[in-house]
Formats: C-alpha cells, sequence, structure tokens
C-alpha cells in the first residue's frame, strides 16, 4: 500500500515536471517562431511561480510586481519609419480564453505591470503596451515626431490588438480565424484610448472597460490649464510634479483656505443626496456659494478676498470658448479636497497643458505660460494633433456589430470632472438618436459617489476597475465591473448596477445613469 502511494506520487510530480517543461519550451520558443508584421520579438522568457519582474526598456523606474504562471513577450511593432510601440503580452498558464488590452495614464509612457498582472489573474491573456513613448513620464518624444501622437492618440491601442491577439492565437494553438473574446480596461487616458478604439476601430474589442475618460482631450486639458491659471500660475513644476507654491499671487489659496472652502461645500451640499457622510453623490446637485466664507471684520483669516472669491467662481463654473460654446464642464464641488488636487490647485501650472502646448502644438522647448488662455485652447483645437480630440458620439459600427461599452466615473474625480462623463452620454444620445433605455443595449455608464480619479477616495470605490493595486476586493461579476463586462458580452446579462466595496468590506450599490444614488434612511437606492 505504503510503497504503491508513493509510486504514484512520483509518478504524478515527474508528469507534472513534464507538462511544466512542456509549457516552458512552448513559451521559449515564440522567441523564434513569431514572424509578424513589423514586429521584433525582444524577449520571451517562462515564469513559473510569483516573483518580481524587472521592466522593459527605458522604463528601468516602474515597481517591480508579482504574477501568476505565464510566459511573458515583450516585442515591439514599428508603426511607421519614425514611430514604434513597445509591448508586452502576458499569456497565463490558466487561460480562460479571453484577451485583455490595456491602457495608459496621463503621458505615461511605460508598460502597465500592475494591470498586466491583474488581468494574469483572472486568467486573460494581457497586453500592455508603452503607449508610443518608451518613456515614464513626459510628452517630449512628440516633439517634431508626428507619428508618435499617432500613436499615442489611437495607434498604439490598436496595435496591441491586432498583433497581441496574433501572440495569443500562436501561443495557445487557436487558429487564427477564431475569434477570441476581446476586451479593454483602462483609465483616464485610457478611459480616452477606450472611447477612442470604438470610434475608430471598432472590431478591436468586443467589450471596453473605459473609466473617467479624459474625451474631447484638447478642452480637457485646456481646461485644466485653465484651472491652475485661476489660482495665478504660470510656471509648470518638474515632471516629477513638485508643485512650485505661488503664494505671490492674490489669486492662490493657501491650502487651511481650501481645508475651509471643502467644509463649506459639504456644509451645503453634503446632504442632498439624503445623507451627510462626506460624500456627494451628484456634485452637479452642489450650487455652492463661496459668498459665505468672505473677509469681514470678524473673519480676517481663512477668508476669501474678492480675487480669491473670483478664482473660485471659475473654478466651479463650465469654461466656455472664445465663441461661446461650452468647452469643458466645471470642477466638481468636494474633488478639490482630495489629497492630489494640488497638483491642480497647488501654484503650479497644468504639466499635462504645459507639455502638450511645447511639444505637441507650438514644437518648441520652452515656453512662457504667463498668457495661457482661451486663444491657447482654440489653436489646439484647430491643430488636434493625431485627431486626438475624440469627441464624437458616432458609436454606430460598435453598437452595430454587437460590442459592448461598460464606462464607470467617480464623482469625487479631482482631475475630470465627473459631468463630462453625463456630457459624452449626451453626444452619443443625439448622434445616435437614442435614449438610455436604449443606449442601454450597449452602452453603461455608472457613476461611483466617493471615487477620486480612477480609483480611491471615499466610500465604496472598488469595483475591479484595475489600473491601481487592490480594486479587486470581491471576486465577481456584481462586484467587478471587468468580470460583470464578462457576462454581458459572452452572456447576454447586462449589469443593472455594480457593488463597490472598501477597504472594510462596506458595500455600496452604485447606480446606471441617469438614476441617481439615494439614502432613503436605511439604504442606498438608485432612482
Ligand atoms: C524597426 O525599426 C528599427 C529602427 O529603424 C529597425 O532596426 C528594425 O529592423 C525595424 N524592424 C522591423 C521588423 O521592421
Ligand atoms: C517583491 O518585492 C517586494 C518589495 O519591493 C517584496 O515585498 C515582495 O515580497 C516581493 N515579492 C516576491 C514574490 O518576491
Ligand atoms: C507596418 O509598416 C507600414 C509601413 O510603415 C505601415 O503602413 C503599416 O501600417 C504597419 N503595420 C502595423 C501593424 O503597424
Ligand atoms: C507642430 O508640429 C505638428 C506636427 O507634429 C503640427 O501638426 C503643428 O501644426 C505644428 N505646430 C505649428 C504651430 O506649426
Ligand atoms: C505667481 O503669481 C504672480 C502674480 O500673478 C506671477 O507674476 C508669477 O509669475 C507667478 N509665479 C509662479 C511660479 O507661478
Ligand atoms: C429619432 O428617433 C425617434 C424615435 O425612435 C424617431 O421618431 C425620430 O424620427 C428619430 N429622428 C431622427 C432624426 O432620426
Ligand atoms: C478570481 O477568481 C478566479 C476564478 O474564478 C481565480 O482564478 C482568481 O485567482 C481570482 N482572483 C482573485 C484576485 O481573487
Amino acid at each position: 500500500m505504503r510503497s504503491r502511494k508513493l509510486l504514484s506520487a512520483s509518478l504524478f510530480s515527474s508528469t507534472l515536471a513534464g507538462v511544466l517543461a512542456d509549457t516552458e519550451s512552448r513559451c521559449l520558443a515564440l522567441k523564434d517562431s513569431l514572424h509578424l508584421e513589423n514586429t521584433t520579438i525582444l524577449e520571451v522568457s517562462y515564469i513559473a511561480a510569483p516573483t518580481n519582474v524587472s521592466a522593459a526598456g527605458s522604463c528601468q523606474s516602474s515597481a517591480p510586481v508579482t504574477y501568476a504562471p505565464l510566459c511573458r513577450v515583450y516585442f515591439v511593432v514599428n508603426t511607421t519609419e519614425a514611430s514604434a510601440v513597445h509591448a508586452e503580452a502576458w499569456l497565463p498558464d490558466t487561460w480562460y480564453g479571453r484577451f485583455l488590452g490595456l491602457g495608459n495614464g496621463g503621458y505615461h509612457g511605460c508598460i502597465d505591470y500592475i494591470d498586466l498582472d491583474y488581468g494574469t489573474s483572472l486568467h486573460f491573456a494581457s497586453v500592455s503596451s508603452d503607449n508610443g513613448l518608451d518613456t515614464p513620464f513626459s510628452a517630449r518624444p512628440f516633439l517634431n515626431h508626428p507619428e508618435v501622437i499617432n500613436d499615442f492618440a489611437s495607434r498604439a491601442v490598436h496595435v496591441e490588438a491586432l498583433i497581441g491577439k496574433q501572440i495569443v492565437s500562436a501561443y495557445y494553438g487557436v487558429s487564427p480565424e477564431s475569434k477570441i473574446p476581446s476586451y479593454f480596461l483602462g483609465c483616464s487616458t485610457g478611459g480616452r484610448q477606450g472611447t477612442q478604439a470604438a470610434l475608430k476601430y471598432p472590431e478591436d474589442f468586443d467589450g471596453i472597460l473605459a473609466g473617467a475618460p479624459g474625451t474631447d482631450f484638447n478642452h480637457l486639458i485646456g481646461w485644466q490649464g485653465m484651472l491652475s491659471r485661476f489660482v495665478g500660475a504660470t510656471v509648470p513644476p518638474d515632471l516629477n510634479l513638485n508643485p512650485v507654491a505661488n503664494d505671490t499671487s492674490p489669486k492662490y489659496l493657501p491650502r487651511e483656505l481650501w481645508g475651509a472652502v471643502s467644509e463649506e461645500i459639504l456644509r451645503q451640499c453634503d446632504g442632498l443626496d439624503g445623507i451627510v457622510d462626506g460624500i456627494i453623490a451628484d456634485p452637479d446637485e452642489c450650487d455652492f456659494d463661496p459668498s459665505v466664507l468672505r473677509c469681514t471684520e470678524e473673519r480676517a483669516t481663512d477668508c476669501l478676498t474678492a480675487p480669491r472669491e473670483r478664482a473660485l467662481r471659475n473654478i466651479y463654473s463650465p469654461l466656455y470658448g472664445l465663441d461661446g460654446e461650452l468647452m469643458f464642464p466645471r470642477y466638481a464641488p468636494g474633488a478639490e479636497a482630495d489629497p492630489a488636487a494640488v497638483n491642480i490647485f497647488g501654484g503650479s501650472f497644468w504639466i499635462l497643458a504645459s507639455e502638450w502646448e511645447k511639444y505637441a502644438i507650438l514644437n518648441v522647448t520652452e515656453h512662457d505660460f504667463t498668457h495661457f488662455g482661451l486663444k491657447d485652447i482654440a489653436l489646439w483645437d484647430k491643430i488636434n494633433p493625431g485627431g486626438i480630440a475624440t469627441w464624437d458620439g458616432n458609436l454606430m459600427e460598435f453598437r452595430d456589430r454587437g460590442g459592448k461599452f461598460l464606462t464607470y466615473h467617480g464623482t469625487r474625480d479631482q482631475l475630470i470632472s465627473p459631468t463630462q462623463s453625463k456630457r459624452f452620454y449626451s453626444l452619443l444620445s443625439s448622434t445616435l438618436n437614442q435614449s438610455s433605455s436604449s443606449l442601454d443595449d450597449f452602452y453603461r455608464l455608472f457613476f461611483i459617489p466617493g471615487m477620486a480619479h480612477c480609483a480611491g477616495g471615499l466610500g465604496q470605490s472598488s469595483i475591479g476597475q484595475g489600473t491601481h493595486e487592490g480594486t479587486n476586493l470581491v471576486n465577481d461579476s456584481s462586484h467587478n465591473a471587468l468580470l460583470a463586462l464578462v457576462d454581458w458580452v459572452e452572456g447576454g446579462k447586462a449589469p443593472e448596477v455594480i457593488i463597490g466595496v472598501d477597504g472594510e468590506g462596506k458595500e455600496r450599490v452604485h447606480c446606471k445613469w441617469p438614476e441617481r444614488s439615494r439614502f432613503d434612511g436605511a439604504a442606498f437606492v438608485c432612482v
């Protein structure tokens, strides 16, 4: 008995070792066996057990991460003679037959290992690219390189899908004709990339999860630049975002005064959603009146002088262009309390605007931002480098081929006004002549009360959205937006609500627009 047991145990482990060796050699063989358009396979490695990886290319500074057993393929695609996209495909041993393309944030031009780890933990074959930049954070690669801008604006994600799917088919032995269910996940710039993919390359993805999409890009970045101008900033920070506090401008609000502003905003608006909990479920319902904080004889410190009050009125009003047209919705009252709002209001001119103006618009390395204003944004509109605007509601092709689009936006987003997601929804609705009940067939928008930009903030903001570590706290399709999207695409079961979770395990139902979240005295409901 005893010896038989030992025998079978050792037989088993030698079989397992054989399978593993086979998986590894199948992986390593990709180095020479893959012959794909304009593509060089730079490195292939098999990772047997969770460990820390080092980043590829010029992005050595990105953090190490751990991952599941998988085959790692690092490759570069020459998209033109003057541009290239570097990317990695992570091919998990346990594959559920799905493809996942991943997005980027801001001008981050590195492969996103956090999302590769996340996608493969859910058994997607996952691909992430450097968005054509191959540099940690800068728009400098755009300078006199319009093809690099084209990659950044839309082509990098298309290449992820096009080349990535071929790598996946080759590795798992799936015939190139058989369609692998394909998904995209991204937030911020990634949300814009997902929107752009649906507009320009509607066949690339069956399901798109787009968070806090940076749509209407030129206006968005210009608006953020204007926000920093409203409080007097003129000089951009360094690329590490070290803010230059400008307390010499009469419009500048010191940190303590921002604290008083946030407190007053909550005093006026926190209860509008039925509960005083520090979270404003819909900032558009908040008609914040700053005059309460004016300097008076009794209140001589932490108070609003006329220039500061004007600054706040500008910040919390929509931005209109020189032609009087709405350029971008207002800043969300309450979002200024997020610590990262300092990047806009801390006294430095907004970095994304300064980089865009220099390297994509004016084609210079130095520029004086003292007079930055609406006329600059008008020029951005006119040039619209790479067709980056992403302001088009014609998702007809994506809709008609059965694509599903799931989008979410935090109501305490300190960088992109959540109202912008309503604005895109209206554009879509009027372009397609569809009301929300029929848009629901392929496009669903969820607001996440309290969530900051893409993740974190207050409340129950973990919904399996990726892009930050620890967003998948409950691993099922009612709590995980990516898995909900899979159910929608593959099972025809669309999400009615998404249940968010926080670090303490508390849950909250998040509502599908145009339903709103209300506390009815006992629980949060969607009305
Ligand atoms: C891509 O471009 C680089 C640099 O110009 C060149 O060395 C390489 O051969 C090209 N690779 C392919 C597959 O075209
Ligand atoms: C990866 O590195 C971190 C420190 O950066 C360490 O805490 C962690 O244990 C490492 N994980 C593995 C699996 O080696
Ligand atoms: C390959 O390169 C050619 C010439 O630069 C280009 O037209 C084509 O779009 C490229 N294909 C891919 C997949 O990048
Ligand atoms: C700067 O270069 C881009 C192409 O990279 C071009 O579209 C733009 O018009 C140029 N800007 C000016 C002010 O000439
Ligand atoms: C600070 O504000 C003053 C007055 O508006 C302006 O002249 C100066 O250039 C600003 N400095 C910085 C670093 O933004
Ligand atoms: C929009 O849809 C409505 C209802 O389906 C229809 O009556 C109307 O003719 C449509 N308008 C346009 C411009 O297609
Ligand atoms: C989620 O569930 C799948 C099985 O459905 C499992 O393989 C995976 O490891 C889980 N991921 C996390 C993050 O718990």
